[in-house]
């Protein structure tokens, strides 16, 4: 089984919006997600098969927002998800990223954040319409220094 993480290709483009129907996370262009910059995206293939994504947005030198994550129902916790985040962050923390923000709805996603990558809650967000879970009508917003999050995983924390 050959797992790689890359650079989004435009050729996923139409795989990657299965993925995001598949969690409800499709209403692009809309007031939740009004696009999608495809600049900063990494998509997981795993035989050659898209099975996950995610990217960021840079909002300033020092800050970055992630946007979207999704891995294939079928694929879940096979530890893809956890690739995919650490690439992103490694990526956002060589454009000198300090600061990293994620807003995330679903229970399992905010524990997968805290326990895997060091992520606090700093607030609450309403949503703008149906996005993600429909029984969810809050976003948690989470918050990660990059820096220490990377020393901490040098010490092996
Ligand atoms: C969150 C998500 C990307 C994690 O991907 P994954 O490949 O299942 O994650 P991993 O296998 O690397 O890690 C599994 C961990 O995530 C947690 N997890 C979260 N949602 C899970 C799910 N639906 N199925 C299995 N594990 C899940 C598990 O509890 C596990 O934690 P543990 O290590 O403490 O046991 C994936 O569950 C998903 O696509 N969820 C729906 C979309 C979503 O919420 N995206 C995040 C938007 S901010």
């Amino acid at each position: 089984m050959s797992l790689l993480i890359e650079k989004a290709q435009p050729e996923d483009r139409p795989r990657v919006f299965e993925l995001l129907e598949q969690a409800n996370m499709h209403h692009i262009p809309s007031e939740e997600v009004p696009s999608v910059t495809w600049e900063n995206y990494f998509v997981a293939r795993l035989d050659g098969e898209v099975v996950g994504f995610c990217g960021y947005k840079i909002l300033s030198p020092t800050d970055a927002k992630t946007e979207l994550m999704v891995v294939d129902p079928k694929c879940r916790g096979l530890g893809i998800g956890f690739k995919l985040q650490e690439r992103r962050m490694e990526e956002m923390l060589a454009d000198g990223i300090h600061k990293l923000i994620t807003n995330a709805d679903l229970p399992a996603s905010i524990a997968f954040y805290k326990k895997h990558f060091g992520y606090r809650e700093v607030g609450k967000l309403d949503k703008v319409h149906e996005y993600s879970d429909p029984g969810i009508d809050q976003w948690t917003t989470l918050q990660v220094d990059l820096d220490q999050w990377d020393k901490n995983r040098k010490k092996g924390d």
